[in-house]
């Protein structure tokens, strides 16, 4: 059935195909519809998940950037995700960069992105994250956080300090975003010299709310090794692995027509290998009590599991979504439990 809707999303602007298939979301997540869709969408009780002093009622979870402003969130959980990290959220609201930033790399199953935090700020995100801590029955629910465009990288800790008060009440965890490839200079606040006082500065608001921190896939593993070691002595919850990659190598998809597209993360399928072994290598450099989330390429149960085997406690996706539709949580619910039986 969604092998119909996208060859008729295909045909559109992938953003536009974004805003088409958030309505609907946003459609499943009507009380009532939402009761109705999850009975069809539900993991396996077997599936269920302790992390970070929650509990989760499977690993898998939607990776941020897929709902910035917290639209879809009750969407996406009748359609079988248990968690949702709404962001990134900026401190004002930004539009991002010009149009076109978002392309299909078809045949590798994968994106490029360079959509640049676009989302409605702080304030809006927080007045509908509110009623969402309402409702009696909802995901887990993260927020992703990242500095203004127009923030110097030297004040970019007041703008993470400004977001984690304000989002410390209403959210179940924080990850902080230093790894996205689309804000210029963002990735410099991932060295250990900005990062580890800007992780201070966020914990010291975040109370007893957990803290992440996502990491680029990018960095040689020595470099990433080193900044993790050092994160180790914090008292975060753990480590998202990974981020877009601006690396092009291994891509069906010809050379010209990556030249045409230009910057961007990369997501999706080709991302799944360099995700893979960060986990693994993640997992052994941080203590038991942290935990690994893995992201990229994730389009399987069986990639869930091959996650989880290399040490990640929750898994999410992005990518998988656009290619495979509403039902993609759903068949990883059924592909874990013929795993699992
Ligand atoms: C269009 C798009 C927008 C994204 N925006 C964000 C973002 O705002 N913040 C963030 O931390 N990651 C963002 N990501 C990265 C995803 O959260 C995820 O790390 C990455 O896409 C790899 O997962 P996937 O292969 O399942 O898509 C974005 C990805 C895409 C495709």
């Amino acid at each position: 059935m969604y092998r119909l809707v996208f060859a008729v999303f295909k045909k559109m602007n992938p953003e536009t195909a974004h805003h088409v298939g958030m309505a609907v979301i946003r459609f499943c997540g009507l009380p009532g519809v939402r009761q109705l869709v999850r009975q069809f969408t539900k993991p396996a009780p077997s599936e269920a998940v302790p992390a970070m002093g929650l509990s989760f009622a499977s690993p898998v979870g939607v990776a941020a950037g897929f709902d910035k402003n917290a639209e879809g969130v009750m969407g996406l959980w009748a359609l079988g995700f248990d968690h949702v990290e709404v962001g990134t959220v900026t401190p004002k609201p930004q539009s991002g960069n010009p149009a076109p930033r978002l392309f299909r790399l078809l045949q590798d199953r994968a994106l490029i992105n360079r959509m640049g935090f676009n989302n409605d700020g702080m304030v809006a995100v927080r007045r509908r994250l509110e009623k969402i801590r309402r409702l009696p029955i909802r995901p887990i629910v993260g927020v992703n956080i990242g500095k203004n465009r127009d923030t110097e990288l030297s004040k970019a800790a007041d703008d993470y300090r400004t977001l984690a008060a304000h989002f410390a009440d209403v959210v179940d965890y924080m990850v902080i975003n230093v790894s996205s490839p689309n804000t210029p200079g963002l990735r410099d606040l991932g060295t250990a010299k900005h990062l580890i006082p800007l992780v201070q500065a966020v914990l010291a608001e975040a109370g007893d709310v957990p803290v992440l921190v996502k990491i680029s896939p990018d960095a040689t593993d020595k470099q990433l090794s080193a900044v993790v070691k050092k994160l180790a002595t914090l008292k975060i919850a753990g480590i998202i692995t990974a981020n877009t990659t601006t690396a092009r190598q291994h891509l069906v998809t010809a050379p010209a027509e990556l030249e045409s597209i230009g910057d961007g993360g990369l997501s999706g399928h080709p991302l799944a290998t360099r995700s893979q072994e960060l986990t693994h290598l993640v997992r052994q450099l941080l203590p038991e009590d942290m935990l690994v989330i893995g992201v990229g390429g994730v389009e399987s149960g069986w990639d869930v599991h091959r996650r989880q085997l290399a040490g990640a406690t929750l898994v999410q996706l992005y990518t998988a979504f656009v290619y495979q539709g509403p039902g993609v949580a759903r068949a990883i619910h059924r592909q874990l439990a013929d795993i699992g039986s």
